[in-house]
């Protein structure tokens, strides 16, 4: 057999060898190629140019030994967006895009009743989170912080491209946001223990975006701690965070004297966001339904 696969059948089948997914290798058959799935299916037995042959076998040894695909195709989608993404960022997660559900629920029904909320997205990386929302509720007056330069590049490149106006700070957690005050404070922060056992797993992620100290819980703790001084009366703090952590976020944050926490489940049914009000909290903040499905607890 020839090193370099001869057809897109070919091809695909190598991958399969390889272990690669099978909708990944058609991704990256097809940018090579740049051609969308159905015309790889139509032309499965074509043979490939030789160049083409060369960098295909090349991606799908990468995607085999662990490279992200989205790292590989250089983007991924997240709540109908297409993101570019490079090492600098961590891949946007499907299950991020639940924290963004959260957050376009609290803003049809802004605590400051204000026509345009002011809505903060700590640790933005690709600039999902904010992009979403900015794109979805496009009232809301949206800031992005990240401490990572390259991180904050490749987000302010993708609001520019997608025509998405965001405030990009760069700087640790508040420090850039010094004296301002948010009717709602979102954040997806690094939250796995130093020594996980999954950690190799995600090697070609910066680590920056990964882990928080022995129990992975600083960088939650460091902004339950520091939001209050930047949320308005009544304003939220919505956080993802990992699947075994909702009861320590939930104890942090009435330990710091929020109001109304609550949870949302992710797509495998595990409690990943966290939030709740900073005072006053009025009866009624939330529907009964929503009460219901968040497990609210006023
Ligand atoms: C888990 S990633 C989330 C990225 C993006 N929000 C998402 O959901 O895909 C965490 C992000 O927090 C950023 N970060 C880590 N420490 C930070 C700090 N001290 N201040 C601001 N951002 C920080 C990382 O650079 C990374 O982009």
């Amino acid at each position: 057999m020839s090193e370099l696969p001869t057809s897109i059948d070919d091809a695909l089948q190598r991958a399969r060898r390889l272990g690669v997914d099978r909708l990944d290798a058609h991704l990256l058959v097809g940018a090579v190629l740049q051609q969308p799935r159905s015309w790889l299916l139509a032309h499965d037995r074509d043979p490939l140019p030789p160049d083409a042959a060369e960098r295909i076998h090349a991606l799908l040894q990468r995607r085999a030994a662990g490279e992200p695909a989205a790292y590989l195709l250089g983007h991924k989608e997240f709540f109908g967006l297409t993101l570019a993404v490079n090492p600098d960022v961590l891949v946007p997660r499907p299950d991020t895009e639940t924290l963004v559900h959260w957050a376009l629920e609290v803003l049809a029904q802004p605590p400051s009743h204000t026509a345009a909320p002011r809505v903060l997205d700590l640790g933005t990386g690709s600039g999902a989170i904010a992009l979403a929302v900015a794109h979805t509720h496009p009232q809301a007056q949206v800031t992005a912080v990240d401490a990572s330069e390259g991180a904050l590049r490749t987000a302010r490149l993708n609001g520019e491209r997608l025509g998405l106006a965001v405030a990009w700070r760069l700087g640790s957690w508040f420090e850039p946001v010094a004296g301002e005050r948010f009717d709602l404070i979102l954040s997806n922060p690094p939250y796995i223990a130093e020594h996980d056992p999954h950690l190799p797993d995600l090697r070609f992620e910066p680590r920056s975006a990964l882990t928080a100290g022995a129990d992975g819980l600083s960088d939650l703790r460091r902004i339950i701690d520091q939001a209050p001084e930047h949320l308005q009366a009544g304003g939220w703090l919505l956080l993802e965070h990992g699947w075994d952590q909702a009861d320590a976020v939930a104890q942090l944050l009435r330990d710091r004297g929020f109001l109304g926490v609550a949870h949302r489940h992710d797509l495998g049914g595990h409690a990943r966001c966290t939030g709740a009000q900073w005072a006053p909290c009025r009866a009624g903040t939330l529907s009964g339904r929503d009460a219901l499905n968040s497990g609210y607890e006023p």
